[in-house]
C-alpha cells in the first residue's frame, strides 16, 4: 500500500462548487476533536485588493471559520489578483510559479500540524504552473488523498465520475466525495439518484450531502459561516474520512 503524507487535496467536479465551504468546516471538525489541523490554499487567484494587500478570500475564510490567523502568507503563500487559472493570472502578472516551492511550503506545514488539509485551484485539469503542471501534478507531488467536491444536480454523475477516473489515472487515491448545496426536502428524481448511482459508478464512498444554508457566504469582508463546523458534524461522516486516512498515512 502507498503511504500517503499527512493531509487531504480538496478539489472538486468545477469552480464554485464549494471547496473552501468544505475545507473550512471540516477545518473547525478536526480542530474541535482536538487536533491541530490546519487549511492552505497554495495559490489563489482571483484574489481581492484590501488595503494595499493581496488577500486570498479562501484562506481568509479558514480564519473565519476556526481561529487559525489570517496574518502572515502561511495560510496563502502565493495570491494572484486575475480572477483566471492560475497559470494564466500569473503569465498575466509577470510571476513565475514552481511548484517545488508549493510543495516546499505544504512540507513545512505538514510537519508542523497532524493534517492539512489542502484547497485546490478549480477542478484537477486546471493550469497551475503551465498548460504542462495542472492542479493534479500538485497533488500527486503532495502524495495526498483526494477528497472530491461535486454538485447535486443533473449533470453531476458525468463530472464526479470524470473526475474520479482522471485522479486514478494519475495514480491519486480518492478517499471521499461529498454533494455539496443538496435540498434534502425538495430534491427531484436525478438529485434523489446522483448520489447512490456515483457511489457505484465510481467505487468511492460518498461522505456527506451537505445542504444548502442560507446567508452562508465565503467572499466579501464580513464572510457569514453561520454555524458551519456543526453543519459539517451533522452532515459529513468525519469518522469514516478519519478511518480511511489513518488508514492511508500510517
Ligand atoms: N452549502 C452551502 N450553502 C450555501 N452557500 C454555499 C454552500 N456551499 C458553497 N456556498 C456558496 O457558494 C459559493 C462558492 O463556494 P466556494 O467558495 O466554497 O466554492 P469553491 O469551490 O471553493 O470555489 P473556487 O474554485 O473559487 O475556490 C460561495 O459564495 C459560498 O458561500
Ligand atoms: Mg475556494
Amino acid at each position: 500500500m502507498v503511504m500517503h503524507n499527512n493531509g487531504l487535496f480538496i478539489t472538486g467536479t468545477d469552480t464554485g462548487v464549494g471547496k473552501t465551504v468544505i475545507t473550512a468546516g471540516l477545518l473547525g471538525a478536526l480542530r474541535r476533536r482536538g487536533t491541530n489541523a490546519i487549511a492552505i490554499k497554495p495559490i489563489q487567484s482571483g484574489g481581492i485588493l484590501r488595503e494595499n494587500q493581496l488577500i486570498s478570500e479562501d484562506a481568509y475564510f479558514y480564519g473565519a471559520v476556526t481561529d487559525l490567523p489570517y496574518t502572515s502568507r502561511e495560510l496563502n503563500p502565493i495570491c494572484l489578483q486575475p480572477s483566471l487559472a492560475p497559470a494564466v493570472a500569473a503569465e498575466i502578472e509577470g510571476v513565475t510559479l514552481n511548484l517545488e516551492t508549493m510543495l516546499d511550503h505544504f512540507l513545512k506545514i505538514s510537519a508542523e500540524h497532524q493534517l492539512t488539509l489542502v484547497e485546490g485551484a478549480g477542478g484537477l485539469m486546471v493550469p497551475l504552473v503551465s498548460t504542462g503542471v495542472t492542479v493534479a501534478d500538485l497533488a500527486v507531488r503532495m502524495n495526498l488523498p483526494l477528497l472530491v467536491v461535486a454538485r447535486p444536480n443533473l449533470g453531476t454523475i458525468n463530472h464526479t465520475c470524470l473526475t474520479v477516473a482522471y485522479a486514478k489515472a494519475r495514480g491519486l487515491k480518492v478517499a471521499g466525495i461529498i454533494i455539496n448545496m443538496y435540498d434534502h426536502h425538495n430534491s427531484g428524481v436525478a438529485e434523489r439518484t446522483n448520489p447512490g448511482l456515483i457511489e457505484t459508478m465510481t467505487g468511492v464512498p460518498i461522505l456527506g450531502l451537505v445542504p444548502m444554508v442560507e446567508g452562508l457566504t465565503v467572499e466579501g469582508e464580513n464572510p457569514q459561516p453561520g454555524d458551519l463546523i456543526t453543519l459539517i458534524e451533522n452532515y459529513v461522516d468525519v469518522d469514516q474520512l478519519l478511518k480511511t486516512l489513518n488508514h492511508e498515512i500510517f
